[in-house]
């Protein structure tokens, strides 16, 4: 068996694993990743792209926001279709200044990838059966199999980065780990097309055959969603067929200047709203995906991975620069606090604009003077900027 030492052994290359290991690398702190899956199959893999305020000046401090600032936009503003109308939220006005960065998150992985690979970093791919070990010693270690070998990482710590289905949260005993979850009645079918985006922001539509997002990638490159029953199979959806739903449920000036296209992606995702407490157990630390999942309406899935990375690299650097353990010992309790209200703007924001297959006549109407609350207060409206944008970490 082929063994290496290292310092932070962080099991999961995507967005959350690799911008850690970019952070302590520039403290001078060593970690080794060990992911799953090829870079390609990471890289290939669609997902959301708006990000918070916190998490570019986290790709800032990592020294990865080239790309980012150079082609990503900066948005002012989101737009909400609700009956018949479209009203915007100017976040910038409502929360003091602060805008939001549309930048995919496939291309933030691939920005990290070469990131690490520019300084050398160590990210093994192929990496099966990784199994972390001895939580609770000061000796922890990770065993992983590549190419018919067994392999061992010895470390301090053990990150758990790996994703919902990951083996970082199964290694905490049952006794001692909690799950809250909320599964949604619905699914949301995504596209994504080499089409010019409907609108210079996001538009959210509360609509009565369901919801619809119009987001975007690029000026050339657009990401749409429906909500879906489900039961649907992304083969039960042409093309046309999602271009005239889509149509169907934006407001007719938006829906008429509509660019349509080929989809180059066609999925479904289900909405679940999770999280696992605590997101410590000895010496591994769950992160992302792992710990929690939201519902995509409020686009904190990559942000709620960034603040507990920001906790875990203030905690590691303390550690390891200052001999100071205090960040890590508060690390569950400070990550956790955060990303409930982050579970609770992403559900508020799912009740919001989504057609519950049980609503009633009045359901549908505390919707609609939830919106029109929204729009006839500032209050309201610097409630939901400062969510959007991002609370402080
Ligand atoms: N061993 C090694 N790697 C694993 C294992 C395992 N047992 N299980 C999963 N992985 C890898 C996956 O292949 C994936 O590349 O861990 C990585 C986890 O990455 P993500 O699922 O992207 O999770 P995270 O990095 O926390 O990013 C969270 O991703 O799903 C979106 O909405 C979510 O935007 C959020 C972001
Ligand atoms: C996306 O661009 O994919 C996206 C944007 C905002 C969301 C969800 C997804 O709330």
């Amino acid at each position: 068996m082929s063994e290496i030492t290292t310092q932070v052994a962080i099991i999961g290359g995507g967005p959350s694993g690799l911008l850690l290991s970019q952070l302590l690398h520039r403290q001078g702190i060593a970690s080794v990743v060990l992911e799953r899956q090829t870079r390609d199959y990471v890289l290939g893999r669609i997902r959301a792209g708006v990000l918070e305020r916190g998490f570019v000046e986290l790709m800032r401090e990592a020294g990865c926001a080239g790309r980012m600032e150079a082609e990503g936009e900066v948005h002012h503003g989101v737009y909400l279709a609700h009956q018949g109308r479209m009203d915007r939220v100017d976040l910038a006005a409502a929360a003091n200044g602060a805008t939001v960065m549309v930048y995919g998150q496939t291309e933030v992985t691939r920005d990290l990838y070469a990131a690490r690979e520019a300084m050398g970093g160590t990210v093994i791919h192929l990496a099966d059966k990784v199994q972390p070990q001895e939580l609770k010693s000061d000796k922890p270690f990770v065993t992983y199999e590549k190419d018919g070998e067994t392999h061992r990482v010895n470390c301090d710590f053990i990150i758990g980065a790996d994703g919902f289905h990951g083996v970082s949260r199964k290694s905490i005993p049952a006794d001692v780990l909690r799950e809250y979850e909320k599964v949604y009645p619905f699914g949301w079918l995504g596209v994504l097309s080499e089409t010019k985006p409907a609108s210079p922001e996001l538009i959210y539509a509360r609509h009565e055959r369901g919801f619809a997002l119009c987001s975007m990638r690029s000026q050339v490159l657009s990401r749409y969603y429906i909500q879906v029953p489900l039961t649907d199979n992304v083969e039960d959806w042409s093309d046309d067929a999602f271009w005239s739903e889509l149509k169907a449920r934006l407001p007719q000036e938006v829906a008429e200047g509509l660019q349509t296209g080929p989809s180059i992606e066609k999925s479904i995702a289900p909405l679940r709203s999770f999280v696992a407490e605590p997101m410590r157990y000895g010496q591994l630390f769950l992160a992302g995906d792992a710990a929690h999942i939201v519902p995509p309406t409020g686009a904190k899935g990559l942000n709620s991975a960034a603040s507990d990375i920001y906790y875990l690299y203030h905690g590691l650097r303390d550690h390891y620069q200052n001999g100071d353990s205090a960040g890590l010992d508060s690390y569950s309790e400070k990550a956790l606090a955060r990303v409930w209200k982050a579970e609770r703007f992403s559900w508020w924001m799912t009740n919001l604009l989504h057609r519950f297959p049980d609503m009633s006549e009045a359901d549908l109407r505390l919707q609609c003077a939830d919106l029109d609350y929204l729009f006839s207060s500032e209050a309201a409206q610097a409630s939901m900027a400062e969510n959007y944008v991002g609370l402080p970490y």
